[in-house]
């Protein structure tokens, strides 16, 4: 069955980017003019995933706004005769069907995609972490869900890290199928550079069998007490393949300061309307520094 929904859980406290994170969602941070929600939510609807489900908490009311249709701006920008930023602000609310639902605890990403059961249905689903923001020629998540479709096995996107990075991650152990296919033998998270398995890390793309919802609701607390994706897809190998997939294109976690930073510099590097000027401060910039 082909995929065609998606999950973006957004109800984290986002403690790594306080004091940002205090009163604002953490998947509203701007990377040079749009939400890093934005991002996420445009790479699902380019793969055809129209349907999206995001996660929210106490706190993330600016995020069902980003994507309601604002009629005071709209008219407001219209009487100003400013015609593209009305489809600019049209479009975010047009662009998919969005629903919601809360989770009332930050109990873990685990928790926080089984809020979704009862909208996912027995259906497969993609999952989507706002931290994380990929640019490819193709959509990560379309790299992902041809093997999915080869497959009709879950799908975690990876990439490798240094090795004394495991602790911040999931990480897998696997066998080859090829340079950028490998099926999953175990997964562990956040494990100690001395106790990892190897140096390929989940991050925050999956494409799963609606069989995980049934292991996550019997996951139970792991590390730092959250019900843990990571667990729940632990047990999903006791009953079914799993694939991880090296995809091709550039990720920033931008849940991380430097990520954040880094992403904004290099996306504001490719834009056409900043690109020249930005490139010049930064040319000077250096200079004065050297
Ligand atoms: P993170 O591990 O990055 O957690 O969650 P976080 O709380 O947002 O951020 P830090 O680490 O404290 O800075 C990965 C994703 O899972 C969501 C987050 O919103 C983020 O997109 N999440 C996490 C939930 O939706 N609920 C949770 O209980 C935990």
């Amino acid at each position: 069955m082909p995929v065609k929904k998606a999950i973006i859980p957004a109800a984290g406290l986002g403690t790594r980017f306080l004091p940002a994170t205090k009163a604002s969602p953490k998947e509203m941070l701007t990377i040079v003019d749009k939400p890093a929600i934005q991002y996420v939510t445009e790479e699902a609807v380019n793969a055809g995933l129209k349907s999206i489900l995001i996660v929210t908490g106490r706190g993330k009311e600016a995020i069902e706004n980003h994507f309601d249709v604002s009629y005071e701006l709209e008219r407001f920008l219209e009487e100003k005769g400013k015609y593209k930023e009305v489809e600019l602000v049209r479009n975010i609310a047009e662009m998919a069907e969005v629903y919601y639902v809360r989770q009332k605890e930050a109990l873990g990403l685990g928790h926080a995609v089984l809020c979704a059961k009862s909208w996912a249905r027995e259906d497969p689903f993609a999952v989507f972490l706002g931290d994380d923001i990929i640019f490819s020629r193709k959509p990560c998540i379309s790299q992902m869900m041809e093997i999915f479709e080869e497959k009709k096995c879950s799908v975690l996107g990876v990439i490798e890290i240094d090795k004394n990075e495991t602790s911040k991650y999931g990480i897998i152990e696997g066998v080859e199928v090829n340079g950028q296919l490998i099926e999953v033998k175990d997964i562990v998270e956040k494990p100690d550079p001395k106790d990892a398995p190897s140096s390929t890390a989940v991050i925050g793309r999956y494409l799963f069998t609606p069989g995980i919802m049934r292991e996550l609701e019997q996951t139970k607390p792991g590390v730092g007490g959250e019900i843990q994706l990571t667990d729940a897809i632990r047990s999903l190998l006791k009953n079914e393949k799993v694939y991880a997939y090296r995809f091709e294109g550039k990720r920033y976690d931008i849940g991380d300061k430097l990520g954040f930073l880094e992403a904004t510099v290099e996306l504001a590097l490719e834009r056409e309307d900043l690109k020249d000027a930005f490139r010049e401060y930064l040319n000077k910039l250096m200079a004065v520094k050297d």
